[in-house]
This record gives C-alpha cells, structure tokens and sequence, in this order.
C-alpha cells in the first residue's frame, strides 16, 4: 500500500449515471485541482473520496452502499497508518435519501445533492477537515454554475456542457424531478463563454447536455425579439471558428419543436444523431406514465425529423413492465420499434422509485415477466443495431479520432451516427477528423481503412 508521506491532498471521484454527472465530476474535480488536490484513480490513497451516484433505477442505487462498505474497509487501514480519509456522497443518490445515508452508513462524512456539488470545498478546511456543516442538498443552479470553474482540464477532442438541468414534468416512473429539481436553462452568454473555452483547448465536438436539453431556453437576445430555444442555441454555437461537430441529449418528444427538427436539415455542424426516448409504444401506458403525447405524435416527429435529415440516426430509450403493461401494450411496443428502426437504443426493466406515483399503482408486473419481455425487446433492438452499422460498409465516413485502441498502431473514434470506429494509423489522428472507408461491422462498432 502506498503511503502519503507528501504534504499534498488527493481525491479520488467515481461517477455512476447520467453524462450530466460525469460533468458535474468533471468541473467538481476541476474545483478541487483549484483547491490543491491532486487526482488518484486509486481509494488505497485517496484523501478525499467523492461518490457521484445516480438514483434512476434500484440497482443504480444500491451500488452505492456496496462500495461504500469496500471503502469502509479502506479508511479503517488507512486510519491504523494515520492517515485520515473523508467520504462525500454527492449527486442524485444524495439528494433523495440526505440524512439518511449519514446515519446507514457512518464512514460518510458529507452528503451533497446535485445541486450543491460546488460547496464541498468550502466543506472541508485547508487540512482537509469538514467544517460543522455534513449536509447540502439546495437547489441553487444558478450558484452552481457561477462557482464552478472558468476553466476546465480537457480530456479529448470531444466534451459535453451542460446547458439546462432538471425536470419539471413528472413523469410517474421517475425520480429526476425530485434530485434534480426543477427545469432550469443556463444564460446563452455563460455557454458561449464555456464552448469557446473548450475550443480553445483543442475540443472539436460538444454535446449539449440537458435532462430535457430540447426545454433550453433564454430571453431575446441578438434583437430577435422572441425566446430563444435550443435549434436558437445550436445556430449561434455552430458559428464558433474551429468548432466542428454539435450534438444535444436528452430530448423529450413534447419540446421537439419545428425550428429543432429544421435545425437537422440547416446546420451542417449539427450531427445527423437523436436520441428521443419514448418509453412505450402503448397509448395507454404512455397516459399512465403521464409523458403527455401519444404515440402518433411520436411517429409524427420521426416522420418529420427524417424528411429534414433523411440519414439521421435514431436512438430512444424504453421502459418494460411498467404497471398495468399487458402483453398488448408490450406487442405496441415492438411494434412502435419496428416501424422506427433504431440505430441504437437503452432499454431497462421498470423499477419502481420511492416517492413516485408508478411505484403505489396496482397491477405491477411480476419481475419474471419484465426480464421475459425485455429480452424480447433487446433482440430486436440489437437486429436493428447491426442492421444500421452493415448498412455503413462500403461507404466513407467522417471520423473524429480520440482514443488509442486496443492493439498497438491501432486508434479509435466516432462517425458522425456516434458509432466507435476504429482503423489502424498514426496516434496523430487523434483530435483530427478523417475520411474512414467502412469495411466491417458488428453490433456495436465499425472498423475500415483510412482514406
Ligand atoms: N429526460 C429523459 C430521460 C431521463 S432518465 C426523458 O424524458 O426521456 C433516462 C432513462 O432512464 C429514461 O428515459 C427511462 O427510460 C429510464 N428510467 C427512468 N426511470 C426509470 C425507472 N423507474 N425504471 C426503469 N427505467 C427508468
Ligand atoms: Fe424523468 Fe420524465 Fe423528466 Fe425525463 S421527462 S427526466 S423521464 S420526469
Ligand atoms: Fe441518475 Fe441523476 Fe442522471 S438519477 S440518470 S444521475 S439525473
């Protein structure tokens, strides 16, 4: 086991959930580097050890308190070689269950919400100690935004940035209205300022993050005298020198208005990619799961989006054994995916959250027939994945290139459809985008020869 015997501080983050909170991760440790620590990718000598946890679905929930014994373990040995270790639980886990994570499991020392991510140094004194408060779980996102730091590390030629936060729909299956609050979009100016930041240091692609990033939206600005939504947003970013590729996720089906689906035809930055979960293909279950559409609506968008971008690449995520779903409702749902035709898809099992409405409803589905129909669906959702990737071989594609592969010689990237592409060639590919001549595919990946 390796000792501290230097005077610096090093922190340890693990991220569990949602890309938006594998940025908060990002910026939080960015606020840490501020503060001195250095980051260890191992708990054996972690300082300060920060847990970002995700609170969607059980599993993802009880992952936390897993870990949190194995680190129990860890601070024990690392206290009998008088070394101290402090444990924060940030992010959606925290929010939800707050005091009572300090009294389950009492090798946590600070438990911040999503929203609070940004005071955790001033949790802790400059020798690392907490300060009298354990607890943050406001929801303050405008603070968040301004505390976080101005500049960030960059990883690769490809970042996210989040641009809106929580979820003021409800949706009875979901607990994000909950950790994350209410719908809250951040200032045009402030994302402005971040993108060219992160072009500056060599980004070439962002993608706009949001929980339901198509809800984006700002007062006037530029004497356009209306509101600005997303399709507003992705133009004026798409104007920044030396920014190459834009994407956007998640979408909700009800905020997908006419400007953002002529955005796809109009802005050659914008990739031909959309991710628009629409859980069931049930008009019944989508009234119960409260979504406020219904399916031919759906069908509708996806008409339109494919006369603006007739190449796009769909993606959607799906819900199986939602209460009172029937074996016809679940027929709907095969159905909704075969008429669509996926070019990828996440699909889950429905859990159900404390304090949601789902989870009182009578007519839960036994757990035996949610595996049953889920597997179903994931057959015919990885059909489809292979289909879309086999249709890409013989042509050429664009290829952004951001990590080394597996084999010497050999580096990785993504097609504009955010399939991982990989080709033998120079590790100065990286951060470049390069022409790909498409030879082989599998479910989840494209490999092929450099043009
Ligand atoms: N805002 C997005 C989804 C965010 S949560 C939207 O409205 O589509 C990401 C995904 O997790 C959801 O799309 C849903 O498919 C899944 N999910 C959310 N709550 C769930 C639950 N209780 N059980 C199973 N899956 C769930
Ligand atoms: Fe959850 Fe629905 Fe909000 Fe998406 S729209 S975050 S599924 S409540
Ligand atoms: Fe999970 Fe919170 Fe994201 S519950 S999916 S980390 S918003």
């Amino acid at each position: 086991m390796k000792n501290n015997n230097d005077c610096s501080k090093r922190v340890l983050v693990k991220t569990w959930g949602c890309q938006m909170n594998v940025y908060d991760s990002e910026r939080m440790s960015g606020l840490l580097l501020e503060q001195g620590y250095e980051a260890t990718e191992n708990a054996e000598n972690a300082d300060l050890v920060v847990l970002n946890t995700c609170h969607i679905r059980e599993k993802a929930a009880e992952k936390i308190y897993s870990e949190l014994g194995r680190l129990k373990k860890i601070k024990g040995q690392r206290s009998e070689q008088g070394h101290d270790t402090k444990i924060a639980v940030v992010g959606c886990v925290a929010q939800a269950e707050g005091a009572e994570i300090l009294a389950r499991a009492p090798v946590v020392d600070m438990v911040l919400g999503p929203q609070s991510v940004h005071k955790l140094p001033a949790m802790l004194n400059e020798e690392g100690q907490c300060t009298s408060e354990k607890l943050a779980a406001d929801f303050d996102v405008e603070e968040k935004f301004d505390q976080l730091p101005k500049q960030r590390k960059v990883t690769g030629p490809s970042a996210f940035l989040t641009v809106q936060e929580g979820c003021d729909k409800f949706c009875t299956f979901c607990v994000v209205p909950y950790t994350r609050g209410a719908e809250h979009s951040r200032d045009a100016a402030q994302i402005t300022s971040e993108a060219k930041a992160l072009i500056d240091s060599g980004v070439r692609e962002i993608t706009l993050l949001g929980q339901n990033v198509n809800a984006w939206q700002a007062k006037g600005l530029n004497g356009i005298g209306r509101h600005w939504r997303l399709a507003d947003l992705l133009e004026h970013l798409s104007q920044i020198d030396g920014l190459e590729r834009l994407r956007y996720t998640t979408s909700h089906p009800r905020d997908m208005d006419a400007d953002l689906i002529a955005a796809h035809a109009e802005l050659p930055k914008l990739m031909p990619y959309l991710h628009l979960p629409v859980q069931s293909g049930s008009n019944k279950i989508l009234k119960a799961m409260n979504r406020q559409h219904t399916i031919e609506q759906y069908f509708e968008i996806i008409d339109n989006i494919r006369k603006a971008r007739p190449d796009i690449a769909l993606s959607g995520d799906f819900i199986v054994g939602f209460p009172g779903e029937t074996e016809a409702d679940f027929e709907d749902t095969l159905n909704c995916v075969r008429k669509v035709q996926y070019a990828s898809a996440f699909s889950f099992n429905y859990s159900a959250r404390p304090g949601t409405r789902g989870a009182n409803m009578n007519d839960q589905v036994p757990d035996d027939i949610k595996s049953e129909r889920l597997y179903r669906l994931q057959e015919l959702l990885r059909e489809q994945q292979l289909t879309f990737n086999q249709a890409q071989i013989g042509k050429s594609l664009p290829v952004l290139f951001e990590r080394e592969g597996r084999y010497e010689r050999q580096v990785g990237g993504r097609s504009a459809y955010l399939q991982s592409v990989h080709v033998e060639g120079p590790k100065t590919l990286l951060g470049n985008i390069a022409n790909v001549q498409i030879t082989a595919a599998s479910t989840n990946s494209l490999s092929g020869n450099l043009e």
